[in-house]
């Protein structure tokens, strides 16, 4: 981080450092997809009309092993991403494409934290009743909308950082006006 904030300039980070940071941004937004990629394929399988083992199997591991990498995943996200418009030109609320993916994450970690995680446990335990019975004893069938929420955000928010639509927002527009005045 350059310190030059006392001539006024704001703080940036190092070419370096940036680079680093937004190598970690972009693995976290690879290990993100790869993880829904494997929800999604894992929830199909659970949902469908195979073996009832296999079924049973795929359940198991989305309420055992896939919400936590998912949570950790979209976190180094976040804060890669605040640590990059902090520190770079691009800013936190200044662009309107940095301000609409801001949003999606928390909006998409929310979502973990609060509707997705919660029903582990529950996924895990029909899973392991399917897998020992042959029973299904709860509806998995929604478990395919929180991958496909998730690829669809990801994809949009992939698609703003490479376009960088929209321009400066109004609170940018003010401030560099009045630094002018
Ligand atoms: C929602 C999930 C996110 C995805 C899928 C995502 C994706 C990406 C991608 C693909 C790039 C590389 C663009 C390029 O080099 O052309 C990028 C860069 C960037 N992202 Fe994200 N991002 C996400 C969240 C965030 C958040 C929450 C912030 C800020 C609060 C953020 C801020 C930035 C900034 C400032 C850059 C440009 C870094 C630079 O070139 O110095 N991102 N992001």
């Amino acid at each position: 981080m350059s310190t030059n904030s006392t001539l006024g300039k704001p703080l940036r980070l190092r070419p370096g450092v940036r680079k680093a940071v937004l190598v970690l941004h972009l693995l976290g937004v690879g290990a993100w997809l790869g993880i829904d990629v494997v929800v999604g394929i894992m929830a199909a399988v659970g949902a469908g009309s195979g073996d009832p083992d296999a079924r049973g199997m795929a359940l198991q591991v989305i309420g055992t092993y896939l919400g936590g990498p998912m949570l950790a995943a979209a976190l180094i996200v976040l804060a890669t991403g605040l640590i990059l418009g902090w520190g770079t030109k691009w800013g936190l609320v200044r662009f309107w494409w940095v301000v609409v993916k801001l949003v999606v994450n928390l909006v998409l970690v929310a979502l973990i934290l609060f509707v997705l995680l919660p029903g582990m446990g529950e996924v895990r335990a029909i899973g392991e009743i399917l897998a020992e019975t042959g029973r299904l004893t709860g509806d998995v069938s929604d478990l395919r909308f929180p991958p496909a929420v998730s690829l669809t955000a990801l994809t949009v928010a992939v698609v703003l950082s490479v376009y960088k639509p929209w321009g400066r927002t109004l609170f940018s527009k003010v401030r560099r006006g009045r630094q002018k005045s």
